[in-house]
């Protein structure tokens, strides 16, 4: 009988995973390990106009092979192949992940998907340029300024992160809509004109609660606005894989674009989700958007491990993780345009890989994701950057900034990007004076991450890369980073006490609950 393969163990018994224990209990500081020019060389990679330097990192040889090693014992380049040749890798759900799909040229990719995204794309584009150019009328024959973008979620974070990055002005206004908390509807509607608004209801499911809610709130401000039943037709969209419920609510099939089962949400922007990238800083744009990811997938898919960059950042995400007690990471952006990443990457890789049970169905035998937060710099320095110098916990940190600014402040951008360099330094080398509360411990490992420029190209291949990254570590884990089972018990517990906060005479199940129903009950009456 052959050798089971180690990916057949669970994680903590696979053999590398052993080494590695062992090597964390004599890894040197940073400093000790890293300060070698060669070392660094060999710690940089470049891709699609993305530079990382990993060289602020705690690893040393044994620990980097030890590492290249768990991707072997994880089955790591079998199971990439596996979810780039569209196999079932959601199990739970039994559904490929083909997110990749979305963004290979014509002939490039799997010809099964190939056609319904390519049809998509351009029903999308012919919208778009309608949109843009005023031939797409209103019910009163007005052209449009405004867009209302409503989704939650998969369905919002990435289309807003985007179109905010880009900071087009060519196209009508977005406003995104995702919050259940009437204020957001009620806000974005406030400077709209019903005449040249368009609304474009983005769900998935379309079911979920907030969006429907939402939907139904721009249908009533549209049709007691003067819009008719019939001009619904020229100004709501929809994109969603439910196309009976979107009819349902009442939009025009002509205008449902196709979400697919196996894209999942957070995963969507490279779809029709997107399209607000597309309204506001046009089609070529979005095409460039596909084009960075795809030079990244087109990486990810062939370069050899010890150079493949969603690997790596993998790689040694986990041993942060699981070795250097790393139970936080931060998502440090010196980048006013990208103070959403660290909202988007806390769903991407959050709700990705925030799992405790292996694909076998046994529980997992180590920590999976840690706590994602994070935040825009310089701005943060004056903030939480202090508990991350002083405070008690380990932690990891990517800093991302660019190379060169769209603006012209020069020496803005070199401070910007030397309080990037010099946080990273902090956080590496610490400080060391007599005085204990002067001190600075340091040795917590960041990576950097420097973009040529942000525009489009550069956002699509910075985006695919965390997506990998965040495959991978599933891998990794030995867990399913395409369901999402655990949200779904706070949507069922929050039906009854919905009713009950509306009079509804069963009570909640615990006393606290119970009693703060009554409270707010209260407070109605
Ligand atoms: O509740 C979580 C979730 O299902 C996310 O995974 C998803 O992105 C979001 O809700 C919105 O879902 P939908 O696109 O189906 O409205």
């Amino acid at each position: 009988m052959s050798e089971p393969h180690p990916s057949d163990l669970p994680v903590s018994k696979r053999p590398a995973w052993q080494t590695l224990g062992k090597l964390a209990q004599n890894t040197p500081t940073i400093r000790e390990c890293c300060d070698s020019d060669a070392r660094n060389a060999a710690l940089r990679v470049s891709v699609a106009g993305i530079d990382a330097d990993f060289g602020k990192q705690r690893i040393n040889d044994e620990v980097l092979s030890a590492l290249l090693q768990l991707a072997e014992d994880s089955a790591l380049t079998t199971r990439r192949d596996a979810l780039l040749a569209g196999e079932h890798v959601n199990t739970s759900e039994d559904r490929p992940a083909l997110h990749t799909a979305l963004r290979t040229p014509p002939g490039k990719g799997l010809p099964e998907f190939e056609q319904a995204v390519g049809d998509t794309l351009q029903r999308v584009f012919d919208l778009v340029e309608s949109i843009r150019s005023g031939t797409h009328r209103s019910q009163t024959g007005r052209t449009i300024t405004d867009v209302v973008h409503i989704g939650i979620g998969g369905s919002h974070l990435g289309p807003e992160l985007v179109t905010q990055a880009l900071d087009c002005s060519s196209g009508p206004r977005i406003h995104f809509v995702a919050n259940i908390d009437g204020e957001a509807i009620t806000s974005a509607l406030k400077g709209c004109d019903p005449e040249r608004t368009a609304f474009v209801i983005v769900s998935k499911s379309f079911t979920t609660l907030e969006t429907l809610y939402n939907a139904q709130a721009a249908r009533s401000w549209f049709l007691e606005r003067g819009g008719s039943i019939e001009g619904i037709a020229a100004q709501f969209f929809a994109i969603s894989a439910n196309v009976d419920k979107a009819v349902e609510f009442g939009i025009d099939a002509g205008n449902i674009f196709p979400m697919w089962d196996w894209v999942g949400g957070r995963y969507s922007v490279w779809s029709a989700v997107g399209i607000p990238i597309a309204l506001s800083c046009g089609v070529e744009a979005f095409t460039r958007f596909l084009a960075g990811a795809y030079a990244m997938d087109r990486h990810f898919a062939e370069a050899p491990i010890a150079e493949n960059l969603p690997i790596l950042a993998a790689l040694i995400g986990v041993w942060n993780t699981n070795f250097l007690g790393a139970g936080n990471h931060a998502v440090l952006a010196y980048d006013e345009r990208l103070s959403l990443l660290p909202l988007y990457l806390q769903q991407l890789e959050t709700e990705s890989n925030g799992k405790s049970v292996r694909l076998n169905g046994e529980p997992v035998d180590v920590h999976t994701m840690p706590i994602l937060w994070g935040g825009v710099g310089s701005s943060g320095q004056h903030a939480y950057h202090q508990l991350l110098h002083q405070g008690t916990r380990a932690f990891s940190a990517d800093f991302i900034f660019t190379r060169s600014a769209r603006h012209a402040l020069d020496e803005h951008h070199r401070w910007l990007q030397a309080n990037a360099l010099a946080q990273s330094q902090a956080m590496m080398i610490g400080d060391h004076p007599e005085a204990m509360e002067k001190r600075v411990p340091g040795n917590h490992p960041t990576t950097t991450f420097v973009l040529d420029e942000l525009d489009a190209f550069h956002m699509g291949a910075l985006l695919a890369l965390y997506e990998h990254k965040v495959f991978c570590q599933g891998v990794l884990w030995d867990i399913n980073s395409f369901d999402q089972w655990g949200v779904e018990l706070g949507k069922r517990l929050a039906t009854p006490i919905y009713k009950q906060l509306g009079g509804d005479s069963a009570l909640a199940q615990d006393a606290s609950t119970r009693f703060l129903v009554e409270s707010l009950r209260g407070a109605a009456s």
